[in-house]
């Protein structure tokens, strides 16, 4: 019996041919979703990356609540006119931690992967006070009310008890310190006790221009001059490449 003979049977078969398709599903499918189940080990490690401080973390809170991310994304692609702009691409580890990620594709305004450090507080209060008053032609909210608003404390451990379950690695004095570390890191006059121990390249000051108050407005500044600061991108990536290298 000829190929084209075999075929015409198995067409003409409705439950040959359903049984076969499964199968040729089911491998299609397998191939897909298989790798699923390893793909913690799909991120390559990279030195400098933690967990968000408390502070650090209700600050993304906060980005997240107000839909910062309906006009900002926080990936940069791995393209020339990108990486010219924004700086080195990101990297898979560099949002390791983030749940949920802020990556996104929608870009009213600029991406914010690599804000971190680019501009002063007083500039990220000024502009959220009033995007008109930095950039004349910006079409950005007025976020002002955050330095009206007290930062919400009392439910730190609670953010890191939770994301601890979703697979982040804080340990339990980190958990314990939670509502501590949030208050000392916006402080500049507190004691940190070892807050930069466990969260390296932690910075800790007052962000909002005003040391008396811990303001939503600290949380989101902070959190903004952290972006993209805690990996050695340049070196990082290298490692990335080498390893791959001697993989093959
Ligand atoms: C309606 C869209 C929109 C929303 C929502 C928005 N932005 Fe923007 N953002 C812009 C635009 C447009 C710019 C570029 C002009 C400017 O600097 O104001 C910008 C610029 C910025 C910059 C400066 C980036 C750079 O590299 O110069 C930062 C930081 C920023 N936004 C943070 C935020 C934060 C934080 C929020 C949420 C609280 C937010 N934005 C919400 C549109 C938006």
């Amino acid at each position: 019996m000829s190929f084209t003979e075999q075929h015409k049977k198995l067409e003409r078969n409705i439950t040959m041919l359903g049984v076969f398709a499964f199968v040729a599903v089911a491998i299609g499918g397998a191939v897909e979703i298989a790798p699923l189940f390893w793909i913690d080990n799909t991120i390559e490690k990279v030195d400098g990356m933690r967990p968000y401080t408390p502070l650090e973390q209700a600050g993304r809170d906060i980005y997240v609540r107000e839909g910062c991310y309906v006009c900002h994304s926080q990936m940069i692609r791995p393209f020339r006119d990108e990486v010219e702009r924004y700086g080195h691409y990101s990297l898979a580890a560099e949002s390791m931690y983030d749940h949920p990620f802020q990556w996104g594709s929608k870009r009213t305004g600029p991406d914010l992967a690599r804000v971190g450090g680019r501009y002063s507080d007083e500039w990220h209060v000024q502009h959220l006070h009033d995007p008109r008053s930095v950039v004349p032609e910006s079409v950005m909210p007025t976020y002002a009310f955050l330095s009206e608003t007290p930062l919400k404390t009392d439910d730190a451990a609670a953010k890191l008890t939770a994301l601890r379950r979703t697979g982040v690695p804080y340990s339990d004095a980190d958990i314990e310190k939670a509502e501590l570390d949030m208050k000392a890191q916006g402080d500049p006059f507190a004691d940190a006790g070892d807050l930069e121990q466990r969260y390296p390249k932690a910075q800790i000051r007052d962000y909002d221009g005003n040391p008396a108050r811990l303001s939503e407005m600290d949380a989101l500044v902070a959190y903004l001059q952290m972006l993209g600061t805690l990996v050695d991108v340049n070196n990082a990536a290298a490692q990335e490449e080498l390893a791959q290298e001697q993989g093959r």
